[in-house]
């Protein structure tokens, strides 16, 4: 399954965390990546994942926008 859009996270604190979770009937984390401030992680939605959790402040771009994660505070 060849999917065309990406997803552009940039890292904006140390430590984020990209999490992929899987499709299907369960929904589990099967990847984590560490970001450093200024990484930047270009991912696209798979035969294998169907969502993504980002953990931290982050910039992430979408062909719906761009959003912004925060911090925890
Ligand atoms: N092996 C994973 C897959 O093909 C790699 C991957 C794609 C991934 N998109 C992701 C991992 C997003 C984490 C987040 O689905």
């Amino acid at each position: 399954m060849a999917q065309t859009e990406y997803i552009v996270i940039r890292a904006l604190e140390d430590g984020v965390n990209v999490i992929g979770l899987t499709r299907g009937n369960d929904t589990k984390f099967h990847h984590t990546e560490k970001l450093d401030t200024g990484e930047v992680m270009i991912a696209q939605f798979t035969e294998h994942t169907s969502a993504m959790k980002i953990r931290g402040k982050a910039e992430i771009q979408t062909a719906h926008g761009i959003v912004e994660s925060e911090a925890k505070k």
